[in-house]
């Protein structure tokens, strides 16, 4: 008798233990979902609609960092816990489709348009066999949030067409090849900040890889990309229902080398935390503000504080999240990248906290939403 009891009270108190454990964010642990498998969504970001939070990411699979399956979707009302709601955009069947499952399809991010009341997804996609060659965005459109997404096309961006902040006097400059002959000399950086990369893809669309999007207060939205063979970020307005490219697009911090761009705005200031270039490897991530969302962009210091900051702790940003309900209150959501076994990748989700009213990054093992509220 007195075994049962004790068999009974441990198993309440190890149900109360996993309960409440279960209410904090642990970075780089495994996090499973509602069906207690690991939750596969990576490289992604969050859509609040009606109460729920969804999050979409790139489904990996054990040995490829290719799309087998497609974008995942899991939703929550509490951020910890985490309903699984299947794949929301498939990859196909089919070779000839741009999305043939064994493309490359990255850092998916979904918005609401209130106007057309469509759910609409920009990713990255590498058409298939072609390593990261194509360098294009691809637009897919739901009437849920969990979809099913139904693709609609992908393409470089904004072709024909020169950025805002470009000066006539480099539109019209001829580069040489000698200027770009060789890599990473003064002479090639130089011309690459003029714009020697968006020159040479003007006609075809400027090259658009690591994403994120961004809906303002008014409602317009921004999809802010990797161009110019990831040396340069470029901010291009949407069209009013999302769908395509408006035309007007600015360079953000050319020659840079910016990759894994996230965005958020705090107290009318935009803030973007973006990475180096270094593929899967972690590096330092980069700190930018601006008040007017085109620029110019101011770069800091490394957000990033303690231990490892030189490597983001191992991640690499994808998303910055506002908590709802809670006044400047957002989350640094990152992947550790696990490229041997990609579908091990974990996540990273740190708050965003200000020092002087600029964010910084700490790497804390265990917290929850409390740390908003216990802000002085
Ligand atoms: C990273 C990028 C990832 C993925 C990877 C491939 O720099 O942020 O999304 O494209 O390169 O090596």
């Amino acid at each position: 008798m007195k075994k049962l009891i004790t068999l009974v009270v441990t198993y309440f108190i190890s149900c109360y233990m996993v309960q409440s454990q279960s209410n904090y964010f642990y970075s780089k642990a495994v996090w499973k979902d509602n069906t207690n498998i690991p939750i596969n969504a990576h490289g992604g970001g969050i859509l609040f609609d009606k109460g729920t939070y969804y999050w979409y990411g790139e489904h990996k699979s054990e040995n490829t960092t290719t799309a087998l399956k497609g974008v995942s979707c899991y939703s929550s009302t509490d951020l910890y816990h985490w309903r699984n709601r299947g794949i929301a955009l498939q990859v196909s069947s089919d070779p000839n489709s741009d999305i043939a499952k064994g493309c490359i399809l990255e850092r998916p991010k979904v918005i609401y348009n209130p106007t057309t009341k469509k759910f609409v997804m920009w990713f990255h996609l590498e058409l298939r066999d072609k390593g990261y060659d194509s360098a294009r965005a691809g637009v897919a459109v739901s009437s849920s949030p969990e979809g099913p997404f139904t693709y609609i096309e992908s393409k470089r961006v904004n072709a024909g067409i020169y950025p805002e902040n470009m000066p006539t006097e480099d539109r019209n400059y001829s580069f040489s090849a000698e200027q770009n002959k060789e890599w990473w000399t003064p002479e090639w950086y130089s011309a690459i900040r003029r714009g020697m990369f968006v020159k040479r893809d003007f006609k075809e669309g400027q090259m658009s890889r690591d994403m994120t999007l961004f809906v303002d207060d008014n409602g317009k939205a921004y999809h802010i990309y990797s161009s110019e063979d990831n040396l340069t970020l470029q901010i291009a307005e949407l069209s009013d229902d999302y769908l395509t490219h408006s035309g007007k697009y600015f360079r953000i911090a050319p020659g840079g080398h910016n990759e894994a761009p996230a965005i958020m705005k705090y107290n009318g200031t935009y803030w973007m935390i973006t990475s180096g270039c270094t593929g899967w490897e972690p590096n330092a991530a980069r700190l930018f503000s601006a008040s007017n969302i085109y620029g110019p962009w101011k770069q800091y210091d490394n957000p990033c504080q303690g231990t490892n900051k030189e490597k983001t702790f191992g991640g690499q940003s994808t998303f910055l999240l506002p908590v709802e309900g809670l006044k400047n209150a957002y989350i640094f959501m990152a992947d550790e990248w696990r490229p041997k076994h990609p579908i091990d990748s974990r996540y990273i989700w740190l708050p965003v906290l200000f020092k002087n009213n600029i964010p910084y990054i700490a790497w804390i093992p265990k917290w929850n939403l409390d740390v908003f509220t216990k802000r002085n």
